[in-house]
């Protein structure tokens, strides 16, 4: 069984998590969304061809990424044409209504994935909407300050770029060596830049430019 606490247990639930939230609308048997088995752990040749399989016939490659340009897998990108034509064929507000308590279903099996409650999920289409929620909803005000890792992903640290432009709140990004020393640093100078005036501390969980990982406090 895969540690809960692990990079790769974080890395499976959010994919299984992602994968719920593609089949969000197609959860009742009327609308069997059916399920996938994929191959778990080390993979064979099986393994691999399995996985190759749930993406659509004709690709001369696979794009196995997690975000940006990723091919969704057959299952998903059929799941959603189910889902369009269900709710353009059947446009009554009793359809959509199913639509609202089917969301709120998949919010809790979600957040059971990742140890959360089902209100502290929100499904968003991407993690730059997610960001710019984040940088948007927060009433910052000229004085306030937001701490940024510097090896956040550009669509996290670029969003706290626009809004403070806007509003003028300040930004103040701490650099780390592509390798930090360990992540114990990481927490030191972090703790160290916060002030009277910090509200706000923006820091990706696992950075995408260079594996760091920031533990969980
Ligand atoms: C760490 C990280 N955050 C955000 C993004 C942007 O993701 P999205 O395309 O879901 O907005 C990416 C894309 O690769 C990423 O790697």
């Amino acid at each position: 069984m895969t540690d809960p606490d692990s990079r790769r247990g974080f890395l499976t639930r959010l994919g299984q998590a992602s994968t719920l939230a593609a089949l969000a609308p197609l959860v009742p048997e009327r609308r069997d969304a059916g399920s996938v088995a994929l191959p778990q752990g080390p993979l064979d040749e099986n393994g691999w061809k399995k996985i190759r399989g749930e993406f659509l016939p004709g690709a001369r490659t696979i794009s196995i990424n997690a975000a940006n340009m990723c091919p969704a897998p057959r299952s998903v990108v059929d799941a959603v044409v189910r889902a369009t034509r269900d709710v353009d064929t059947d446009v009554s507000y009793q359809n959509r209504a199913e639509y609202n308590q089917l969301r709120d279903k998949v919010r809790e099996r979600i957040a059971r994935l990742i140890h959360a409650d089902g209100d502290e999920i929100a499904i968003v289409r991407n993690a730059s909407e997610a960001n710019n929620i984040v940088a948007g909803g927060l009433a910052l005000e000229r004085d306030d300050e937001v701490l940024l890792l510097d090896q956040n992903h550009p669509t996290n640290n670029v969003a706290w770029d626009v809004r403070s432009a806007q509003r003028g709140f300040q930004v103040r990004r701490i650099g780390f060596a592509t390798t930090p020393a360990s992540p114990a640093e990481v927490m030191a100078r972090f703790a160290a830049a916060v002030t009277s005036k910090t509200r706000v501390i923006a820091f990706s969980h696992v950075s995408n430019t260079s594996g760091l990982k920031v533990p969980a406090v």
